[in-house]
């Protein structure tokens, strides 16, 4: 060693392993405009689809007369249902184990479903002979009330379903009833209830909202007629799950069937399932012979795929008088539109919900959600959280406010007083979840101190009283939310999507010079993966994370996996990234072993290196190793150097967050400032701080989004009244808050690098937070729960109703 050989920390900061504030390779080709979107793929002879779609909310389908369409120049086929039932594709198979019609059989269910699909030689020969699909219809009364779906005389929403008593999760008690779920222990938390102090009951409604990427759903289908194979370019978080299903579906063997996801442009949760217009592409393709492309405008996205929540939650909580919880019960109504076509785990038709106790030590809860039918479109998914995490984050959060009010509490004093402890971990929630790790009140006195609460809360007090005496229109609110989130699913034993178990997958090959590549069952949609999997690589292999590339999206080349969504990426193939590499170093440790002459236990690992032991100057590095593992193994070795693991998890990571935001509402015009959010998050084994900012910037402005404007709303007669960006508030950089981000790193003792997963965190934790903020301002006035989301015109309202307008 010589005062120029670099030291073992100089070696490892030039890995840019774990730890380090990689940029994000991706965005050399993104910044520059070279992505490669589904809608840049072009192929001979390829033909546009176009879907015709209800103008109704519900009606009977009395005939549609395809001849003037099929006149248009251009147009090669129009599909009905008549068509599809030729192929036995006019319904279609969901992920919650319903049935959806692909095009509209007899009946429409919701407003602008699909009702035919023409394909043409161009996009704008489709989009001519739409307008001249015939259909006649005959209005039906229309519910779009969940609260009414399942009283008497209600519209008939499933006639297919008319005579099934049983849905896919057991007994139906009503012919607009999906399914009940029950979780908890009804008898002791209705016990518990029964000599309470004091106990709350709210209404919370998680309203109707859209994931709404900048890219909607689209797809390309080839069909080969001489090989009799299927190739699908689309935007799928799940590729594979595509695959398996479409060949169920399809009867085209998988092996036949390609699926390609190229770049995404955003998904959270909205490019998880299958759509109609996937399968029209399909069958065109095949009918035609031609590739067939189909994309959606954003009317058709906001308004048929995917919409998230629409959860009504009848919330009660249970406590001693000095602020003690002792039980927690929520009875939900969850509208599932026309269709059940929710993204869960097979087991939970509600999802995850039952972490509605949230991060209090509740002794007993109980929760039961039913889900209905309305006229309505179809999806329930995941909307940047883990399977229905962000509604019980909300109901818990609003919850714990309202009760610290009634009690007199602060609501930062009223968390602290209830959060899990440290030493309680590993915990076991009333709902029978095993919290893996948490450290929770290190998390909240932090948050609590970085924003110096008390001077805050001083401040409100003074605010307050010269609101009272008439000196300002403005009210302060300070909003607290404390949430765990569940993430990483799943464990095989609690999660499969139709029988599939949730594992995920990661393959990586080392190359003779060192270098390699990594394919992974996930699939990017704009968090980073590139970029990380590399760094988690880095660090365990020793190897450049510039030598590693990442590679996702591709069926034949990529190991099976369930997709990304739900923050399941880090924690489970993160995870069988670092088990495949260990593999590889255990290969590598005996190459090395070899080569040095010594016993592999003689052995010690050092960054990117195995050294013998007490004599550091004697070793191999990776690099050399790689070579080795092509030329030189020991006998009876095979060579080469790559590993593949399928990591089913032990068991979720739960990552935790405190947030704090401070807003300013006029009450005259309604009219919410957000002074300040402070959102700290603890997702375990942090991979890449800088990605990890940026998911929570994105996060959080996606909650500001939603807490403050959003809602897919429909009028009486099951009209969608905000199916543009018009209507649908997508916050720009103009209205979007600063974001003050911190943290604290409680690994995840499971996980082979402790790391938890992030993506969602600042979604679920920054709706309740920006709530609270808003209620937190005109509690000192009576209120105690207004109802999200908290534009302007509601706000205004709210305080209407509280008198403050004379
Ligand atoms: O499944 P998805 O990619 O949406 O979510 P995730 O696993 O939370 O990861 C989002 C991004 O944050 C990825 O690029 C991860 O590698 C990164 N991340 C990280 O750097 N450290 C963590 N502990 C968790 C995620």
């Amino acid at each position: 060693m010589n005062d120029m050989t670099p030291t073992s920390a100089e070696r490892a900061e030039k890995l840019e392993g774990m730890g380090c504030k990689r940029k994000r390779v991706e965005d050399v080709r993104f910044t520059q405009g070279k992505g490669n979107y589904v809608d840049d793929l072009k192929l001979p002879g390829m033909l546009y689809g176009d879907l015709v779609r209800s103008p109704h909310g519900h009606a009977r389908v009395k005939k549609i007369d395809t001849t003037k369409a099929a006149a248009v120049p251009g147009v090669v086929a129009v599909l009905t249902a008549e068509v599809l039932k030729t192929v036995n594709l006019a319904w279609m198979p969901t992920l919650a184990g319903d049935v959806q019609m692909v095009l509209a059989d007899g009946k429409v269910l919701f407003q602008n479903q699909e009702v035919a699909f023409v394909v043409a030689e161009s996009r704008e020969a489709a989009a001519d002979a739409v307008e001249l699909v015939e259909v006649e219809y005959e209005a039906l009364p229309v519910n779009v009330d969940p609260l009414k779906a399942m009283t008497d005389g209600a519209p008939m929403i499933r006639e297919d379903l008319k005579d099934k008593p049983d849905g896919a999760h057991g007994k139906r008690k009503h012919y607009n009833h999906v399914f009940s779920w029950a979780a908890g222990d009804k008898a002791a938390t209705d016990a518990a209830f029964a000599k309470a102090d004091v106990t709350i009951r709210e209404f919370i409604v998680y309203p109707r909202v859209h994931p709404c990427p900048l890219e909607t759903c689209q797809c390309v289908a080839s069909f080969d007629k001489i090989r009799g194979e299927l190739t699908l370019w689309g935007t799928f978080q799940a590729p594979h799950v595509i695959r398996t299903v479409g060949s169920l579906i399809s009867k085209i063997p998988e092996h036949k069937i390609h699926v390609i996801a190229p770049d995404i442009g955003g998904g959270f949760g909205n490019k998880v399932g299958a759509y109609p217009g996937y399968i029209c592409s399909i069958v065109a393709s095949i009918v035609t012979g031609r590739p067939v492309k189909w994309v959606e405008d954003r009317i058709e996205n906001l308004s048929t795929t995917a919409f998230a929540r629409d959860f009504h939650m009848d919330m009660e909580i249970a406590a001693t008088k000095d602020g003690k919880v002792t039980a927690m019960r929520c009875y939900t109504i969850a509208d599932h539109g026309a269709f059940d076509a929710c993204a869960n785990a097979t087991k939970w038709p509600a999802g995850l919900f039952s972490i509605i106790s949230g991060s209090y030590d509740f002794p007993a809860a109980y929760c039961l959600v039913d889900g209905v039918y309305t006229n309505k479109a179809p999806g329930g998914v995941a909307y940047r959280c883990s399977f229905r995490v962000t509604e019980a984050a909300y109901c818990i959060e609003r919850a714990m406010d309202i009760m610290a009010q009634k009690l007199g509490m602060d609501a930062a004093e009223f968390r602290l007083k209830n959060l899990i402890r440290r030493e309680q971990f590993p915990y076991t929630s009333a709902f029978g979840w095993q919290y893996d790790s948490g450290d929770y009140h290190t998390a909240m006195n932090k948050a609590m101190e970085s924003v110096d609460y008390k001077k805050l809360r001083a401040e409100q007090k003074a605010k307050r009283e010269a609101f009272k005496r008439g000196e300002t229109r403005e009210v302060m609110g300070i909003g607290v939310a404390f949430f765990t989130e569940i993430v990483g699913a799943g464990p095989s034993r609690a999660c499969d999507i139709l029988g599939i178990a949730m594992f995920d997958s990661a393959e990586i090959r080392i190359h003779p010079t060192g270098s390699g590549i990594c394919r992974l069952g996930t699939k990017s949609q704009g968090q980073g993966h590139e970029t990380t999997y590399a760094q988690i690589i880095a660090t365990e292999l020793g190897l450049p994370a510039d030598n590693i590339m990442v590679e996702e999206g591709n069926t034949d080349t990529a190991p099976y996996g369930l997709g990304t969504y739900g923050s399941r990426s880090t924690p489970v193939s993160g995870a069988a990234t670092a088990m495949a590499c260990r593999k590889i170093k255990a290969k590598a440790q005996m190459i090395a072993a070899y080569m040095l002459e010594v016993h592999d236990d003689d052995l010690e690992w050092d960054v990117d290196r195995f050294r013998v032991r007490g004599n550091p100057e004697r070793f191999k590095t990776m690099t050399e190793l790689a070579w080795a593992a092509y030329h030189e193994v020991p006998p009876g070795m095979e060579p080469g150097l790559e590993a593949i693991n399928y990591y089913d998890p032990p068991n979720f990571t739960f990552p935790f967050g405190a947030y704090i935001c401070v807003v300013d509402v006029d009450v005259d015009t309604g009219e919410t400032k957000v002074r300040r959010f402070y959102a700290l998050d603890d997702c375990g084994t942090r991979i890449n701080p800088m990605i990890i900012e940026g998911q929570i910037h994105g996060g959080l402005t996606e909650a500001f989004g939603i807490a403050m404007g959003q809602e897919i709303h429909y009028d009486d007669d099951g009209n969608v009244t905000t199916a543009s960006l018009m209507d649908y508030f997508l916050p720009t950089a103009v209205e979007t808050p600063h974001w003050e981000t911190d943290w604290t790193t409680t690994p995840s003792p499971h996980h082979p690098i402790g790391a938890k997963g992030v993506g969602e965190s600042p979604n679920v934790g920054g709706v309740p937070c920006f709530s609270n903020a808003v209620n937190d301002a005109f509690a000192f006035l009576g209120s105690t729960h207004i109802q999200m989301p908290h534009d302007h015109w509601r706000t205004w309202t709210a305080a209407e109703k509280l008198g403050l307008h004379g």
